[in-house]
Formats: structure tokens, sequence, C-alpha cells
């Protein structure tokens, strides 16, 4: 079992000596070993961690005390530990020889076992000490600043390993340089006031000051000066020194994170405005399509009554006055257009539809045939350049409506004809749709806005302003996105993105 008392190795080779000292030892709190010869004693000391040696000079072998205690001396791993010894021996040059010989103290025999006692713990206390200040003294030399001592004169009289290899320039060459030429002139001023508060016992705050200019070296560093003192006299100063190539590699290291963090924030940034204009916009889509589909319902029946009155006024008035027949018609007229806005409307709103892989250049080249007539009324050229795509999984109705309106759109643009171009390309995990029109184009301002339900710039009774509303609900719905890139007068293009994989989230619907 491991003891925290300490531990002493008491050699003695008078057994009855031996068994007194060791009963005293023991009482005063120490753990005790004895050994007599010297082999063994060596053997012991080198594999047990002793506080002390308590040796005694005459041993009854060829290996007197003095030669033990220089052995112990001798070897590294042994001579840190302090010897005493205990002897009859009374001659004081037995005394000078044990001591020069590295014992840390000396007691002859017959001794006081107060003294003894006293003796030991002194003995004891210095080796704590000792310890200490070797362990202080590690710290120190390896420390990654640079440490130095200076003397009340404000000379430097010590520095440890970091310093001597960072400033070998200014002090190598110079013993006792004086701490004020480390630093340039520039800063002698501030250097010696601090110096002389320092030396005045006050605490100092950490200074940053230039290093003396030696050609290349021209370095600001962090300066910490400490009081030493001794019995409350300053005997000198401690100083560190923030290891100047350690201070710019850190700064240029924290110059780089900082810089990359800064992308970073405004990249988020970037996609944060993106995000949140998606909401805004899929909100609204969201809050007009609950809306639209409760209108849509109300209108539908009163409309349908109008309708079927109309057709039966018709009917039972045929010998009436020619402006009620054009009223009736005008009725007629504007009952069609209202149904065919409930129909946008509940398109608009319409839920979740069945998906299923298809090729999109099959549905691009049907809503194309549909729109043959108004396309050569118009004089709208096409011009096709499919690439080879993947499959895309959506509703291929959504997907008629969505480039039914966008050319559509394009064809209302070029009421004098121009140029639709239609392409079609693998991005990524998603195949992309490109519509572009020669077209007057869309203002940046209005690109915020055409997506919005109502928004048109059409004139009355020509655009309801549905048309891009139901496009982007239609894209949502399959999970796919759409962009418009424009330049008044430079034409209009969209890009849609759609699906390739099949998604398996929740809220398909707009609620
Ligand atoms: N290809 C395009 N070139 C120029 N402007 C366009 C184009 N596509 C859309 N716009 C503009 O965006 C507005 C909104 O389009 P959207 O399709 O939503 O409504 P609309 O065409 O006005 O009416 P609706 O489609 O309901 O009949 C249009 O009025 C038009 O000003
Ligand atoms: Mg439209």
């Amino acid at each position: 079992m491991s003891s925290t008392k300490p531990r002493i190795l008491l050699i003695e080779d008078d057994t009855d000596q031996a068994f007194v000292l060791r009963y005293f030892l023991k009482n005063s709190g120490y753990a005790v070993d004895w050994c007599s010869k010297p082999d063994s004693c060596l053997k012991s000391a080198k594999s047990n961690a002793y506080d002390l040696i308590l040796l005694d000079i005459n041993l009854s072998a060829d290996i007197d005390g003095f030669e033990l205690i220089r052995r112990f001396k001798a070897d590294p791993l042994l001579q840190p530990i302090p010897v005493m010894m205990v002897t009859a021996r009374t001659k004081v040059q037995d005394r000078v020889s044990g001591l020069n010989l590295g014992a840390d103290d000396y007691i002859t025999k017959p001794f006081n076992q107060a003294e003894l006692a006293s003796r030991i713990k002194t003995v004891l206390k210095r080796k704590i000490y000792l310890d200490l200040a070797n362990r202080y003294r590690e710290l120190l030399e390896n420390n990654r600043d640079l440490v130095l001592f200076l003397n009340k004169k404000g000379q430097i009289e010590h520095v440890n390993k970091r310093a001597e290899s960072v400033l070998p320039h200014l002090i190598a060459t110079e013993r006792q340089l004086d701490f004020i030429d480390l630093f340039d002139e520039e800063f002698h001023d501030p250097v010696s006031s601090t110096l002389y508060n320092a030396l005045n016992g006050k605490d100092v705050s950490p200074k940053v000051w230039r290093l003396r200019d030696t050609g290349e070296h021209q370095v600001m560093v962090e300066v910490q000066l400490t009081p030493l003192r001794h019995s409350d006299q300053v005997i000198g100063l401690g100083c560190t020194l923030k290891d100047p190539s350690m201070h710019e590699q850190k700064f240029k290291k924290l110059e780089q994170t900082t810089h990359g963090l800064l992308e970073k924030i405004k990249n988020q940034n970037a996609q944060l405005d993106e995000i949140q204009q998606k909401l805004v916009m899929s909100e609204k889509l969201a809050v007009m399509g609950q809306l639209a589909a409760g209108v849509a319902h109300e209108f539908r029946n009163p409309l349908n009554s109008i309708s079927l009155s109309v057709q039966f006024l018709k009917m039972i008035s045929k010998s009436e006055k020619p402006k009620f027949h054009e009223h009736l018609h005008m009725i007629e007229q504007e009952v069609k257009r209202s149904q065919k806005i409930i129909d946008n409307l509940l398109k608009f709103a319409k839920k979740s539809p069945a998906k299923e892989r298809l090729d999109i250049r099959m549905i691009l080249d049907q809503t194309l045939t549909l729109i043959a007539k108004p396309l050569k009324l118009h004089n709208v050229e096409i011009k096709k350049s499919y690439n080879h795509i993947n499959l895309v999984y959506v509703n291929a109705d959504d997907m008629k409506q969505v480039f039914l309106n966008l050319f559509l759109n394009a064809i209302d643009a070029m009421p004098r004809g121009g140029l639709v171009s239609v392409q079609t390309r693998e991005d990524k995990e998603s195949v992309r749709v490109k519509i572009s029109d020669t077209g007057p184009g869309i203002s940046k301002s209005d690109q915020q806005k055409i997506f919005e339900p109502f928004f048109t710039r059409k004139e009355t009774g020509s655009g309801v302003g549905l048309g891009l509303s139901i496009v982007h609900s239609a894209i949502d719905r399959n999970k796919g996105s759409i962009e418009v890139d424009s330049e008044p007068g430079l034409g209009t293009t969209f890009n849609i993105y759609l699906p390739v994989q099949e998604h398996h989230e929740p809220g398909d619907f707009i609620t």
C-alpha cells in the first residue's frame, strides 16, 4: 500500500542503534526502511522513492559512509535525495568532508531526539522547496514565452531557452545587457518609466513595445514586468515577452479564421435572404390558395344559375329588341370569364397531385402542340434544344399548366412575333428546363412581384395576374423551383428545376 508519509532510508550497521532510530522515526510519523549493507542500500535507494537518507559513516564494510554518499551524489537518479549523516565522529574535518561530498546535514551521536526531529523536518522542508523550484525552473525554461530575469539595476541576468533562441542577436553576445536596450529607441521613455515603477514594487500592466530594430527583425511584443520580492524588498524583476513569431502566426491564423467566418456569415445571410423571400412567397400563396378555393366555391353555384338563366332568357325572348340580346350576350361572356377565373383559382389551390416518372420533353411537346395556333397567329418561332435527361418525378397535368402559362406569357410579350427557346439539361440532382423569349423583358422591381397572385401589367380584361402564381404553386407542389432572369430590352428566361428523386416529406398540400 502506498503511504503519504515521508519515506526515510536508514543506513546503519549497528542493529541496536537502528532499532532505536527506527522506533523513534516511525513514532514521529515517517515510513522507514532500514538497511546495513552498502550494495543493498544503493539498490533499495534506486528502486524506492525516498525523501531522505539517514546515513551512518562507520559502516562495517569496505565501503564507508563517505564513499556511499559520493556514489549517491554521482547517480543522477539518487542525487536529488537529501542525505543526512548521523555519526559518532565528532571531528570538524569529518563534518566538512561529509558536507563537501554533498550531505545536507550532519548530526553527531549521541544526539538529542528533539534536535534530530527538527533537523529532519528542516531538511525535508528544504527538499520540498527544491523540488518546487526545480519544477518552476523546468516550466520557465520550456515556456513558449520569452522569460527574462532582471536585477535591481534593470539589467538582464538570466533568460530562458526560448528567449535565447528567439533573441540570440540581443542576448548571447552581450551579457548584463540593459533591459531597455532590447527595445527600439522610440519606446525608451515608456520602458524606463515602467521599469522604474516595477522596480519600486508597483504592479504594472502589460505593455506592447517594439523590439530593437536589427535588420529584418522589427517586431512588436507584449511585455509583462513583475516585481520579485524577498522580505518585502524588491530584489529584481521577472519579465515575460510573448513570443513574437507566435504572435504573428496567431494573428495570421486569427485573420484567416475571421475571414473564413465572415465569408460563411455572408453566404448564410444570402441563403437566409433567399429562404425568407421564398417563405414570404409561399406563405402568400398558401393564404391566397385558401382564399381562392373558398371564393371559387362560393361563386361557382350562383354563376351556374346566372348562366342557366341567361340561356333561358335567350330562348324565350327571340322577339325582343336587339339591345336586349346584346346585353344577354355580354352577360354570357362575363360569366364565362368568371368561370375561367374560378377554374384558375381552383387549379391554384389544388392539392397534391399524383406524381409519376416521366420525360419532361414529352410534356413540353404536348403543350407546344396545344398552342400551335396562337404561336402561328403571333408569328412566334420555337427553337428546341433537348439534351439527354433523366426522367423527372412530377405530375403531368401540373407541368402542362406550368409550360402553358409560360408559353402564353411569352406570346403575350411578343405580339409582333419573336423567338421562344426551349432547352432541357441535367443539373446536379435535377433536370433544368429553360424557357427564353426575345420579348421586352421584365424590370427588376416587377421581377419581385410577378409570382404574386393578381399581379399583372396587362390591360384590364386581358390578364388576371394568376398565371405565374399557378406556375409557382404547381412547381412547389412538385418539389421543384423556378427562377426568373430578365433585363428590360433583352428578353426573359425562366429556369425550372424539377426533381429526379422521389420526395417523401409531409406537406405536399397547400393548406
Ligand atoms: N415572358 C414575359 N415577358 C415579359 N413580361 C412577362 C413575361 N411573363 C410574365 N410577365 C409579366 O408578369 C406579369 C404576371 O404574369 P402572370 O402570368 O402571372 O399574369 P398575366 O399573364 O398578367 O395574367 P394571366 O396569366 O392570369 O392571364 C405579366 O402581366 C407580365 O407583365
Ligand atoms: Mg399569364
